[in-house]
């Protein structure tokens, strides 16, 4: 669909996303944690990005810039030779690094075994959704049962949850030591843990298929938008001076903050280019037919002149 429809179509009532992911996912079953948190009615994962990441992104910029320098030096290195990468697992591996340092802490970003169950998940989750559709709905308990792709998806689940649920009790441990309140202001030493605390208001609380949600949805769109940037450069290389330059003026004079990375308008139209050539691509549900609105256009003139 073009572009120019997207904001019509983003706030019509007949499309949902959710709704076409309740249905192709049996989130009721072990491994589906991560679809199933993002799909709660109570919106607790959203709450949690509305409410806490997206505010902080300003005091995390630092943060992130650090952890980007470190996770581009792990994987690819200082190297006097040439050597040859495929982009896309370089561009998931600096993702799930720097994502998750903001996720999940300084101490999980770091952990390998993690590392590979968050870059992991999504492919494992959809491919298995997918899967169990193939099968008539009486015998996809049992499939889920035997095949062994959802055993593996369960057991990737259990071992996050071993992962996870020390650091998440870290933060609770923390929280009850300190006995701050739960309005303090976010500090940038926060992980997505402190705030699922920090919003869940009474509502229950799966730590573990939360930053499972956030590597579902952030991991593979954040990586495809890379390696997509990336790819148009090596097929447009003029475009690497311009970039460049644009960078090295604005963090001169400004260095990294967020407003800096405002600044750059170069960079933000080649994204916005990238992704109109390149479009991601978003399944929706409708429960109703839609039609979008024709653009207007002028009227075929029979003037001979
Ligand atoms: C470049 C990276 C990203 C791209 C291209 C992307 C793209 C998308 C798209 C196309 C949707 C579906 C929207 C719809 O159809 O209603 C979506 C939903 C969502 N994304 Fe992203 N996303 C990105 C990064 C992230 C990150 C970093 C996070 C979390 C920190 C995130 C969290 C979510 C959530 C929670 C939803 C579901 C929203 C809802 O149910 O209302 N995304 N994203």
């Amino acid at each position: 669909v073009p572009n120019r429809f997207s904001d019509e179509l983003r706030n019509n009532p007949a499309l949902s996303l959710s709704k076409g992911q309740k249905k192709e996912f049996p989130t009721q079953y072990t491994g589906f944690e991560g679809m199933r948190e993002g799909l709660r009615e109570d919106g607790l994962m959203l709450d949690v990005i509305n409410a806490k990441l997206t505010p902080s992104l300003g005091l995390l910029t630092e943060v992130l810039v650090q952890q980007t320098a470190v996770a581009i030096e792990h994987t690819l290195g200082e190297k006097s030779e040439w050597g040859s990468f495929n982009v896309k697992d370089v561009s998931l591996d600096i993702t799930a690094r720097v994502s998750g340092r903001v996720f999940a802490g300084d101490h999980l970003a770091r952990d390998e075994h993690w590392l590979a169950i968050s870059k992991e998940y999504t492919i494992r989750v959809f491919g298995n959704g997918v899967v169990l559709n193939l099968f008539p709905p009486l015998i996809r308990p049992l499939m889920y049962q035997i095949l062994p792709s959802c055993r593996e998806l369960r057991k990737q689940v259990k071992d996050a949850r071993k992962l996870l649920e020390p650091e998440a009790q870290k933060v609770i441990n923390q929280r009850k030591e300190s006995k701050e309140s739960e309005e303090r202001p976010t500090k940038n030493t926060s992980n997505c843990f402190a705030w699922m605390l920090d919003v869940a208001r009474g509502r229950p609380l799966d730590f573990t298929g939360g930053q499972l949600l956030l590597s579902l949805a952030a991991m593979n769109t954040t990586t495809e938008v890379t390696t997509r940037c990336l790819l148009q450069i090596c097929d447009t290389p003029d475009i690497v001076q311009p970039l460049r330059t644009e960078l090295v003026n604005i963090l001169t004079e400004f260095g990294w903050t967020r407003s800096s990375l405002q600044k750059l308008k170069l960079m933000d139209s080649f994204l916005r280019e990238v992704l109109r050539v390149h479009p991601l691509a978003s399944g929706m549900y409708t429960t109703d037919h839609v039609n979008v609105t024709p653009r207007p256009s002028a009227k075929k003139s029979h003037q001979h002149q």
